[in-house]
């Protein structure tokens, strides 16, 4: 156990993808007192319980703080619903990570239409507005926080075909900042991470002739987020931290 979250109330949003699902894992070895898991899809819930049956099955105790809530986290209402639910159970909320993201590509302007614009700039940035503004008054008044959302390399250098994509993974970097210099002397620290591509299943699929050695391992992605969200780097806040690897 490199990190001790085991008074600390975590919140990870998307931990049903790819990403979230290791790092899940990862915070549950560091003995949280309670993970509230958001999901959308049933189908994902289930399969991700069941794989941390499996993967937990010998210290099945771990599984106790666990909860998993339906939101649509592009939703204000279901959020502040989300928010003070867990807020009434247990008083605080210490970490947010907010994994949930979606991708649009291969489709230059001429392509890309509105509705593909409103689905990135939704649920990769407007995503992190709803959920950051319903959680920091809590974390103001407990003067203790940490958040983590995750961008993407593109928002900081796009290479084409993917506008919507790297506009709302950019402007995630900058809303990071910005609120950064709002809460620093309430104990709270909010960063953001920068992946290129994370070896997934997806991915895999997807790009089936790539190196997939040159990829992030998202066990190594994970790393990183337990790190923004322990006491060990509470001198970085409002920054975007590059997890490049290899590309
Ligand atoms: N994969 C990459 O190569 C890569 C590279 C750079 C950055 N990133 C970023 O890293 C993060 C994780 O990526 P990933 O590959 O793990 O993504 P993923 O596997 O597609 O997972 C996305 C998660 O977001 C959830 N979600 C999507 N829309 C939602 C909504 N409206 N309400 C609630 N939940 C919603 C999904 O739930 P359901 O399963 O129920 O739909 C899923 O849990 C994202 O922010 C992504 O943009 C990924």
């Amino acid at each position: 156990m490199k990190h001790d979250f085991s008074d600390k109330v975590i919140i990870v949003t998307g931990g049903t993808g790819a990403l979230g699902r290791i790092l899940i894992k990862s915070f549950l070895n560091c003995h949280p007192k309670t993970i509230v898991i958001t999901y959308r899809s049933e189908k994902e819930m289930h399969e991700l319980k069941a794989d941390l049956s499996n993967s937990f099955e010998q210290s099945s105790k771990i599984l106790t703080s666990l909860e998993f809530i339906k939101t649509d986290v592009t939703k204000d209402d279901e959020i502040k619903k989300l928010i003070s639910n867990i807020f009434e159970k247990y008083g605080q909320i210490h970490i947010l990570v907010n994994v949930v993201g979606g991708y649009i590509g291969g489709k230059n302007i001429t392509e890309l239409d509105e509705s593909d614009w409103d689905k990135m700039i939704g649920i990769n940035l407007k995503t992190a507005f709803l959920i950051s503004r319903h959680v920091i008054p809590i974390m103001i008044t407990n003067r203790y926080g940490k958040l983590v959302h995750v961008s993407s390399r593109t928002g900081i250098k796009a290479e084409g075909n993917d506008s919507a994509y790297a506009a709302s993974k950019s402007g995630l970097i900058r809303f990071v900042e910005s609120v950064s210099h709002e809460v620093k002397n309430s104990n709270i620290n909010i960063n953001c991470i920068l992946p290129t591509i994370i070896d997934t299943e997806s991915n895999r699929r997807a790009m089936p002739n790539a190196d997939f050695t040159r990829w992030i391992n998202p066990g190594d992605l994970s790393n990183v987020i337990l790190f923004l969200c322990s006491d060990d780097s509470k001198i970085i806040n409002g920054s975007a931290i590059p997890t490049y690897g290899l590309l």
